[in-house]
């Protein structure tokens, strides 16, 4: 298999290498992933995170695993494995259903090793293409809001709201970003913050708290956020607090983009309420940890609830910006999230 490089992915030499998210930005250490339970493992802690990375760590996997000669029953185990490590971002179930339907109709290793590649690829084409529609719709001087991490520490490519940030960024849009924080595991303090700076965007970090009254006071232009699964009724599932964005962003009549791959639609969802939502380990919510080590200030065992995400119902959202283009509330009734086409 080819050498594959992404920001926080790699496949060197018939290694994959995955970026610890959970350091950063004190620290960059890469895993040298040795078995599937290692990858399932750093993907349930959110070492490798983001909702097509996870989903194309896994595909690599599988890619090698075909590349070192596993059968097909064993590789079907894997995937099975993979496929179940998180249960909300559907990009991982699209990128190994598809690697599973290659198997059942009888391809080869070969034919896998090269979907996998593929997979990868494409994604870095997908982020190009959605960045551009989105950049585009990007005023001058626009203060922009966004939530969660989804730059290249999301994506094999520029991301999906931060590629559409970074690319109106390089296009001199003179663009300010409203960073969330992102409670409870801080990917926008933590991962958006580096991202940024590491692109030379301007920025400033806010609490999720402090949304509203920055829109109260007419200094939100645009909201933009990614997408874990997309139901074909434009609802979406993203990192928890996109939703209360969305019914801010209403209430104060800022516009509302959703940017996501053609991977990130369920073809099988219907509407939002059947998207699966991810609880997470009260100890995220009691406390702090990171690179920085551990800290709770929570009463001991404190009962926490803590989904991972919330769904976003379509009529709050101004528009999906896909790789296919950006697709308006009235195209979405009439069906266009079923089978998005060039
Ligand atoms: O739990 P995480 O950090 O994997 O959640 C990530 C998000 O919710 C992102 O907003 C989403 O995956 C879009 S990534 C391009």
């Amino acid at each position: 298999m080819q050498n594959l490089v992404a920001t926080a992915l790699r496949y060197e030499d018939s290694k994959l290498y995955v970026l610890d998210q959970r350091r950063l930005p004190a620290e960059e250490f890469w895993h040298d992933c040795q078995d599937e339970n290692q990858l399932i493992a750093l993907i349930q802690s959110l070492a490798i995170r983001g909702a097509p990375l996870l989903g194309i760590a896994a595909t690599l996997w599988v890619g090698h695993c075909a590349r070192r000669g596993d059968n097909a029953t064993r590789l079907t185990k894997t995937i099975a494995a993979l496929r179940a490590s998180r249960p909300t971002a559907v990009n991982l179930m699209n990128y190994l259903d598809r690697l599973q339907a290659l198997l059942d109709n009888g391809a080869d290793n070969t034919a896998l090793v090269a979907d996998a590649v593929a997979i990868f690829n494409e994604d870095v084409t997908l982020c190009d293409a959605m960045s551009r529609h989105g950049a585009a719709l990007v005023k001058p001087g626009a203060k922009i809001l966004t939530h969660c991490n989804t730059g290249g520490l999301a994506t094999a490519g520029i991301g999906t709201a931060i590629g559409v940030i970074i690319t109106a960024h390089r296009d001199h849009k003179n663009i300010k970003v409203w960073v969330d924080e992102t409670r409870p595991l801080f990917q926008g303090g933590r991962l958006t913050a580096w991202e940024m700076q590491n692109a030379g965007v301007p920025y400033q970090i806010i609490c999720d708290s402090m949304a509203a009254s920055l829109m109260q006071q007419g200094n939100v232009d645009m909201v933009v956020v990614g997408a874990d699964r997309i139901a074909r009724n434009g609802d979406f599932a993203n990192k928890i607090g996109t939703y209360s964005l969305a019914v801010l962003a209403h209430y104060h009549r800022v516009p509302f983009y959703v940017v996501a791959p053609r991977t990130t639609i369920d073809v099988n969802c219907a509407g939002g309420i059947t998207i699966p939502i991810e609880q997470r380990d009260a100890n995220e919510v009691r406390g702090v940890s990171g690179s920085f080590g551990s800290f709770q200030w929570a009463p001991e065992q404190a009962p926490v609830f803590n989904p991972a995400f919330d769904v976003t119902p379509a009529a709050l959202v101004t528009g999906w910006v896909l790789d296919t283009g950006v697709v308006s509330p009235d195209e979405v009734a009439a069906g266009a999230l079923a089978y998005p086409t060039d």
